[in-house]
């Protein structure tokens, strides 16, 4: 997939969102102000306050404007048929085009959905106008659709039914009236969304709508944002959302031992595949941390809270600077006020998309940095291998451009004994010093060394930890031709 179709897919990411708001009828206007409250800075976890937003109305009954069927469609033996008399009782009508890459990338959740309530609920597919039957039929073939489809030659049943974009799926019934009621519509139908359009049915079946989840496998995070809204939205403004993208950006993503903890489920059956990029397990989704399906999978309720122990699978020490799992929740808290406008909301997540969005976890321990001196007598050998290192003369450096009291440059040309500092006054005169990468030493030195206290940077993943202390300075503006692996050699301690 390019650069550019993967950017895109992030940004309207989140398609249950787009969903939910496409849909024919909003949710309630109680169900909103429950989901946009951030009272939850004082309470981390109001019980259920914000559980499943939405989902009262993906189990819940909805009002849709009735399906139009009066029209006719061609099926694969040419015959032509009344769309009404494909109702079956309880039906789903797929409306796809062969050539759609969407219709393609969702076409194996729809024959497995099908095969799941085969005998309780019909499927009729409708291929759009500009198919010929014989496409439609190579479609049903190469998915293993396990229904017909009829092709949609007068456009009208696309036009009649709001049908703007390809795929959709409709869940419809007659009514006593001799006409047809519509239970749910996913316009477009998006990876994960085929879940959803299950638990509908199964409502609608008198069924338990959890047993649409099945046990073992993943779902996505779109599947489970359809009724946790609120969830889905703050998810979508924290790292997790874009890992496999970080990765991409760096070209490191075709890296089975990278993508391992920048996805969900790589390795598991049914989880991330190396040649399916556009997977809606392609992040650190819901599923990562709460397991596959959450606590849904019937006879197989597992708590929220046990996602907390979760984490250090992939923030061990050598991927996560200082990990702490309190200091980290606050961060990832579901609770964070989402409630902005559809733009700004945007706005926020195309900032994190590009790299913007803070990353307070690489931030460094409080407290002062105290100057190389204070390090010397217990780190003779870092310091010695130092003192030759084009570091510790980068105060000199800015002396040869009479720059040492110019404030647009000392501040990545050595370290600063006050934060924040405000004047040259302000910096140890030494160059970028031990404090610039390990951060500072004050507890360090007060405690007579440790590990705790330090950042300590020898058994660390280079890119998932070092990359982004060396990158403060040395940034594409400064450092164009930025290397890692060439500046970490010539930077080592020896
Ligand atoms: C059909 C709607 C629906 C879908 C889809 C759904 N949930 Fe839920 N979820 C609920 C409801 C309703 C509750 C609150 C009632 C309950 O706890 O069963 C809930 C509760 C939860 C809880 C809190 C459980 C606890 O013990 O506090 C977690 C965690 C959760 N869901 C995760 C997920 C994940 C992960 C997915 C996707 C795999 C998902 N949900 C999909 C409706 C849904
Ligand atoms: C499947 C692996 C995985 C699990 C499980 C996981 N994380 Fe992460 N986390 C990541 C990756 C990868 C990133 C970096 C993503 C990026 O920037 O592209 C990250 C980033 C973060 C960040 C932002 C980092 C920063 O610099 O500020 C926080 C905070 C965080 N995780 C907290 C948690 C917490 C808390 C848990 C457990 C509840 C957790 N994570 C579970 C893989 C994981
Ligand atoms: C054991 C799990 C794990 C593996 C394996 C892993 N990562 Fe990470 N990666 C993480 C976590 C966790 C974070 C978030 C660290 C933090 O912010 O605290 C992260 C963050 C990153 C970041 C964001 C750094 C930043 O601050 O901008 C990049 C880039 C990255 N990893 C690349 C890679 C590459 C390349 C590989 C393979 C060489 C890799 N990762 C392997 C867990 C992992
Ligand atoms: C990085 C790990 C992580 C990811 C990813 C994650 N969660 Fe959670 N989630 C947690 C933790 C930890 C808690 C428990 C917090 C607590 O008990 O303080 C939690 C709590 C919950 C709860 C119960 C509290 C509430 O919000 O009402 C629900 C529901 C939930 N998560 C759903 C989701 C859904 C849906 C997604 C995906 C959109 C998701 N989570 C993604 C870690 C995660
Ligand atoms: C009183 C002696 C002492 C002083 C002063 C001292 N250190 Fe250390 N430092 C240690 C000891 C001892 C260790 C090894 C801790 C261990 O491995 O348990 C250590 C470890 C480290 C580590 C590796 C941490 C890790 O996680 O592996 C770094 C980095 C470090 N020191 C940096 C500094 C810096 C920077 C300064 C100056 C601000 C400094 N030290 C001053 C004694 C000292
Ligand atoms: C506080 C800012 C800062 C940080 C953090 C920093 N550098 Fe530098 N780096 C500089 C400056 C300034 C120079 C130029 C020094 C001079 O020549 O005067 C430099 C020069 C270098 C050089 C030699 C010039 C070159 O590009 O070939 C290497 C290699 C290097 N840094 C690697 C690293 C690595 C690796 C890290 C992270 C582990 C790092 N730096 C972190 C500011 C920084
Ligand atoms: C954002 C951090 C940053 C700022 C601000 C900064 N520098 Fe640098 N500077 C660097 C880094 C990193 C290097 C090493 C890059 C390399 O050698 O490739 C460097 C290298 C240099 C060098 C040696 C290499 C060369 O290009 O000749 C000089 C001279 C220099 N800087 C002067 C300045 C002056 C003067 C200012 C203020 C106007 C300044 N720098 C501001 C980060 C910075
Ligand atoms: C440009 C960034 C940078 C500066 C400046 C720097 N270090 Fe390091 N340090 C690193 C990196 C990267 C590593 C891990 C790779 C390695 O061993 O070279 C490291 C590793 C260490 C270790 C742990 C070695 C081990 O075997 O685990 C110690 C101790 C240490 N540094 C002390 C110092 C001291 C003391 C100074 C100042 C005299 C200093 N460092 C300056 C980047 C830096």
């Amino acid at each position: 997939m390019s650069r550019h179709a993967l950017a895109l897919v992030l940004l309207s990411a989140l398609s249950v969102l787009a969903f939910s708001r496409a849909g024919a009828v909003d949710a309630p206007a109680s169900a909103v102000a429950e989901a946009t409250q951030p009272s939850a800075v004082e309470t981390p976890r109001p019980e259920g306050a914000m559980v499943a937003s939405a989902a009262t109305r993906v189990l819940g009954p909805q009002t849709f404007n009735p399906p139009k069927l009066n029209m006719t469609l061609i099926s694969g033996a040419g015959d032509i048929v009344d769309a009404f008399d494909l109702v079956d009782g309880l039906t789903f009508f797929l409306y796809y085009s062969a050539s759609c890459p969407h219709c393609q990338h969702v076409a194996p959740e729809v024959a497995r959905l099908a095969k799941a309530l085969d005998g309780k609920v019909a499927f009729v597919g409708v291929g759009s106008g500009s198919n010929s039957v014989g496409e439609l039929a190579e479609f049903k073939e190469t998915y293993g659709l396990p229904f017909d489809s009829y092709k949609d030659y007068t456009r009208r049943f696309a036009r009649d039914n709001n049908a703007t974009s390809t795929p959709q799926l409709l869940l419809v019934r007659p009514t006593a009236d001799g006409g047809f009621e519509s239970l749910g519509e996913w316009r477009p139908l998006a990876g994960g969304l085929v879940l959803l359009a299950e638990i509908k049915a199964r409502v609608a079946l008198g069924e338990n709508p959890f047993s649409a989840f099945r046990a073992g496998e993943l779902h996505g995070s779109n599947a489970c944002g359809g009724c946790h809204e609120q969830e889905l939205r703050s998810w979508g403004l924290t790292h997790h959302s874009i890992a496999y993208w970080t990765l991409f950006e760096d070209e490191d993503a075709d890296k089975p031992e990278c993508v391992s903890c920048h996805v969900t489920g790589l390795g598991t059956p049914g989880g991330f595949a190396m040649d399916e990029p556009h997977s809606p397990l392609a992040e650190v989704g819901c599923e990562a941390c709460h397991g596959a399906g959450g606590p849904h999978v019937p006879g197989a309720r597992v708590s929220a809270t046990a996602a907390k122990d979760v984490c250090v699978t992939c923030h061990d020490a050598d991927h996560s600077v200082r990990f702490s799992v309190e200091r980290a929740l606050p961060h990832i808290n579901h609770f964070n006020p989402t409630a902005f406008d559809p733009i700004a909301f945007r706005a926020a997540r195309e900032d994190l998309v590009d790299g913007k969005a803070p990353r307070p976890m690489t931030a460094f321990p409080e407290g002062k940095n105290l100057g190389d001196d204070a390090c010397t007598d217990c780190h003779k050998a870092e310091a010695k291998a130092h003192r030759k290192n084009p570091h510790s003369a980068a105060m000199k450096t800015l002396a040869s451009r009479s720059s040492t009291k110019d404030m647009a440059c000392i501040g990545c040309h050595s370290v600063e004994k006050t934060t924040p500092a405000e004047t040259p006054k302000d910096f140890h005169d030494q160059g970028v010093g031990c404090e610039s990468c390990h951060g500072p030493g004050e507890q360090h030195v007060a405690e007579g060394g440790g590990t705790e206290n330090i950042v300590g940077l020898g058994e660390s993943c280079p890119v998932c930890v070092v990359e982004a202390i060396c990158t403060r300075c040395h940034t594409p503006e400064q450092d164009p031709d930025w290397d890692l692996e060439k500046a970490l050699e010539l930077s080592k301690h020896r």
